[in-house]
């Protein structure tokens, strides 16, 4: 048996870990295991393949991002192609990867990757190919499965910035607007702004009116907090608008979101003349060694992806449906982005302790 593993998408904290568990658990079968670097680049001659043992994912499962490096660029069904003018175009090299892969002798692969991923997996079972899929984002939008290795961690560093605002927005009497990643789902914002006990919390899933916002802002001044921590989630937006596009993007790239921090700290201080200052987490989010809860959750996910492929179980993935890892079928989650659920008890939960979604 020979199996290879590739990441595709955006890194998260945990990718290691699962290379690590995934290549043991077949080494210890006798099985012979690949990487195939930087998503499929490495079976359509961009990059390359390598072999995984023991040897080489020793000391890798505390670190962030992926031994096998990544691209959110590499769809081999709409890959980017340069031309010698210098512009880019999408090929379908799909065939390529399938051919390629057969040529090396892999009978099977380990597909770690977020939505995009998994369609792409999806699409090359069809023709064909014998893979299983391993779910990673930081944005826990992956349905089927309760979370995701790497939103932990993300929630983790957003709330160590919370927590650090906190002193200095007090020290100042200031309103401070903290962006966070997420994409169209509102868990690393809800969750890192719950934690943190911000005052307000803007998500994808309840489009916020500004006046509301500032009335939170206000009625805190009037209680005597002079100051107050607003996190935002990149694919928030104003009631009667659409989420923030930003950057032209590239060629099989996903659209770009966020860049609403700035703007919303501006609207606040025009309305409440109170000071106001903004960041962007950014990549942060998706940087550092995993927490504890990421690394058993990886661990699982790589060590049972070995073994649905000794139960052949093509176009599957797995999924954490506590306390259990199960194999669902890839199309069963495919095109259902999961997102916060306005009525989940933590939103409920928040606006009892008075926190304001601006709705
Ligand atoms: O999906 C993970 C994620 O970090 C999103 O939260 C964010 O919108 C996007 O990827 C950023 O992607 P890039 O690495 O291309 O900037």
């Amino acid at each position: 048996m020979k199996i290879a593993l590739s990441t595709g998408g955006g890194d998260a904290p945990g990718l290691n870990a699962v290379i690590r568990a995934a290549v043991l658990s077949a080494v210890n079968r006798g099985w012979e295991v690949v990487g195939i670097k930087k998503g499929y680049a490495g079976l359509l001659g961009d990059d390359e393949v390598i072999p995984l043992t023991a040897e080489s994912v020793r000391g890798i499962a505390h670190l962030g991002g992926t031994i096998l490096r990544t691209t959110n660029r590499g769809n081999p069904f709409h890959y980017p192609v340069y031309l010698p003018d210098g512009s880019c175009e999408e090929r379908d090299r799909s065939d390529e990867v399938i051919a390629n892969a057969k040529a090396l002798g892999i009978d099977a692969l380990i597909s770690i990757g977020g939505d995009g991923s998994l369609g792409i997996a999806q699409r090359l079972c069809e023709k064909g190919m014998k893979i299983v899929c391993v779910p990673k984002t930081i944005d826990n939008d992956v349905s089927g499965t309760v979370t995701t290795f790497g939103f932990d961690t993300a929630v983790s560093t957003a709330l160590d910035a919370i927590d650090k605002l906190h002193t200095t927005a007090e020290s100042h009497d200031r309103v401070i607007v903290l962006e966070v990643m997420g994409r169209h789902a509102g868990f690393i914002a809800l969750h890192s702004g719950v934690a943190g006990t911000a005052d307000v919390i803007l998500i994808p899933e309840i489009p916020y009116d500004i006046e509301k916002v500032c009335d939170k802002i206000r009625a805190r001044d009037k209680s005597g907090r002079h100051f107050s921590i607003v996190v935002i989630a990149e694919g928030a937006f104003p009631i009667g608008e659409s989420p923030s596009i930003h950057g032209a993007h590239k060629v099989g790239e996903a659209e770009r979101l966020g860049h609403v921090a700035e703007r919303l700290a501006e609207a606040i201080e025009g309305r409440t003349r109170k000071e106001c200052r903004s960041l962007v987490l950014g990549h942060l989010q998706r940087g550092g060694q995993p927490t504890s809860y990421d690394r058993l959750l990886a661990v699982r996910f790589g060590g049972a992806a070995v073994r649905a492929i000794a139960e052949k179980k093509w176009g599957h993935m797995a999924a954490l449906q506590s306390p259990h890892i199960v194999f669902i079928p890839i199309k069963q989650v495919l095109g259902e982005t999961k997102r916060v659920d306005p009525s989940h008890d933590l939103v409920l939960t928040a606006r009892a302790t008075g926190i304001s979604f601006g709705d």
